[in-house]
């Protein structure tokens, strides 16, 4: 007897390449862009957090035009979160997933794919789902214009679960980001000054009930530039595992 052959497309095939979604399975890839710029691959799409590239010295080496997203997340308005959006979803036709105000205000500059939301709410997309949650910061667009309130996001798919808390300072709420799911890693700013610095970080990470997170919106400016050992062996005193790739880097979470 013959052995069976595949062609792409067939659903009975093993073929991984009819399978994209599974291609990353138990794979999550961080791609770190400087400031709290990432991406994350998973669930079969590119999902692009808080665009400042372009605008960031320390990024100078990231090609902003070869950055890929499928869907833009903006967490607030504030420049140094949303200073690459439209140019990137213009370029890519991603879909901005953002809180209402700002949202409405990259419809107004022209974006064509925007999913408004605001906080609570969650959305099935086609990487898993999507819930906007409560962060304590502020939020104005570039040009003054009034951005809603800040939130961070707990995305669920396929691969694992992560929770990006935005800028934001510690909150009991974020207790109900990792409520009945398990997460698999977070993201935190540890700057300190505009957000969350290392020690409220690490309660952060505690609230959530997550081992690892990544540590963003820390050295661009002047006020937010940490002591990255100390901030390392802080979080192994606490029996955390904290990442700080370097720009450009990947990390398989
Ligand atoms: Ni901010
Ligand atoms: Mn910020």
């Amino acid at each position: 007897m013959k052995p069976p052959t595949y062609q792409y497309g067939d659903l009975k095939s093993p073929l991984l390449e009819n399978f994209p979604h599974r291609r990353h399975v138990f794979s999550m890839k961080f791609t770190y862009y400087g400031h709290a710029c990432f991406s994350i691959e998973a669930g079969g799409k590119t999902l692009l957090f808080d665009p400042f590239i372009s605008p960031n010295p320390l990024a100078k080496e990231i090609d902003v035009k070869k950055v890929a997203a499928d869907f833009i997340l903006v967490s607030h308005g504030h420049g140094d979160h949303v200073a690459d959006v439209i140019d990137i979803a213009n370029r890519t036709g991603a879909t901005v997933i953002a809180p209402y105000e700002v949202g409405t205000w990259f419809e107004g500059k022209g974006v064509k794919n925007v999913q408004a939301m605001n906080h609570g709410g969650a959305a099935k997309m086609p990487f898993g789902r999507v819930k906007l949650t409560s962060a304590i910061h502020s939020s104005s667009m570039p040009d003054g214009a009034y951005g809603g309130n800040p939130c961070g996001f707990v995305i669920e798919t396929s691969e694992g679960n992560f929770y990006y808390s935005g800028d934001t300072a510690l909150t009991m709420d974020m207790k109900l980001a990792g409520e009945g799911m398990k997460l698999r890693f977070a993201v935190f700013p540890i700057g300190d000054f505009f957000t969350m610095g290392i020690e409220d970080a690490l309660k952060a990470a505690e609230f959530v009930g997550v081992n690892k997170f990544v540590g963003v919106h820390y050295d661009t400016f002047p006020p937010i530039k940490i002591d990255r050992e100390a901030a390392l062996q802080a979080a192994r005193a606490a029996g955390k595992e904290l990442l700080l790739p370097a720009i450009g880097d990947s990390v398989d979470m």
